[in-house]
């Protein structure tokens, strides 16, 4: 990011703990370096243990920001994910916030097939990281939040979800699980003063060393756009703080699109 720009981000969640599952790759990795710049420690929890490890040391090393740590987790795995609570609560003490933005799509990727073309073994695949592993660490940190009275729970579901893309139906289910996983939760945790919100982002060129063809998928989509532009994931780091910040607080139970202006509702 610009520094100029960087110099201007609030520090609003300083001595804020946050997880950022898949933190260590694509958009995660953005949406951990802004709750760093906000003054945030950071737990980057990612299924690629040594680029989490990486990018938590680049984190912490950056001038004036928190504390970062990163370490393999699996969200599909109850006893990772149990870990991944341990270790946040050994290195700070809480836990603040958590971003349930872990998935199979481009790192790991994804089959882009007919929806009777997908097999039964990646569906099951899809729905254990996407949907079950966001409500697997959502258990996993309920009972610290609770016991804090005090938690902002962030839920990555897709643009997809609203236009039902074709051509990856299970991709495409799991994000629309994740709006009626934000809306339960927020139902069941208000009373424990957690935010449980949730974010749906556009087609987003948030893949390192892109091809040309990832580049000219991603590209194109910038004429559907009203804002004509391709999406980066900069993009969508200020509405994910927003609702890491106490300028949130009396909000839950909501999605946010921020694609641009290609789905409007
Ligand atoms: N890029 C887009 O166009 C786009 C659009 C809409 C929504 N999204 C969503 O945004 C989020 C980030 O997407 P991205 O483009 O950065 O994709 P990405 O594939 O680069 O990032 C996903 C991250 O999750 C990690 N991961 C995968 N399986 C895991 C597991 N079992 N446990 C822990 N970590 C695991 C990966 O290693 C990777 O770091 C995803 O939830 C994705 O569905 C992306």
């Amino acid at each position: 990011m610009n520094t100029d720009i960087a110099n201007f981000i609030c520090r609003r969640l300083v001595g804020r703990v946050a997880i950022v599952t898949g933190g260590a790759h694509g958009i995660g990795k953005a949406y951990a370096q802004r709750l760093s710049d906000e003054g945030a420690h950071v737990v980057i929890a990612d299924i690629d243990g040594p680029a989490a490890e990486t990018s938590a040391a680049t984190l912490s090393a950056r001038p004036g920001a928190g504390r970062s740590i990163g370490f393999r987790v699996d969200v599909s795995n109850e006893e990772s994910l149990a870990h991944m609570v341990s270790n946040t609560i050994e290195a700070f003490g809480r836990i603040d916030i958590l971003i349930n933005n872990a998935a199979i799509f481009a790192t790991i990727p994804m089959s882009r097939l007919p929806f009777d073309e997908i097999s039964v073994d990646e569906w099951d695949r899809m729905m254990n990281v996407n949907l079950k592993g966001s409500w697997l660490a959502v258990r996993a940190v309920a009972p610290v939040m609770k016991a804090q009275r005090y938690g902002k729970i962030i839920n990555i579901a897709s643009g997809t979800a609203f236009k039902g893309t074709g051509g990856r139906i299970h991709y495409v289910t799991s994000k629309a699980g994740m709006l009626g996983l934000t809306k339960s939760l927020a139902n069941d945790l208000g009373a424990y003063n957690i935010n449980v919100n949730c974010l749906a982002p556009g087609s987003t060129l948030s893949e390192e060393n892109a091809t040309e063809e990832i580049k000219a998928m991603r590209e194109g989509k910038a004429n559907k756009r009203p804002l004509a532009r391709t999406q980066l994931p900069e993009d969508l780091v200020g509405a994910m703080a927003f609702f890491c910040a106490s300028d949130s607080d009396f909000v839950t139970g909501q999605t946010l699109v921020v694609d641009g202006g290609v789905y409007m509702h």
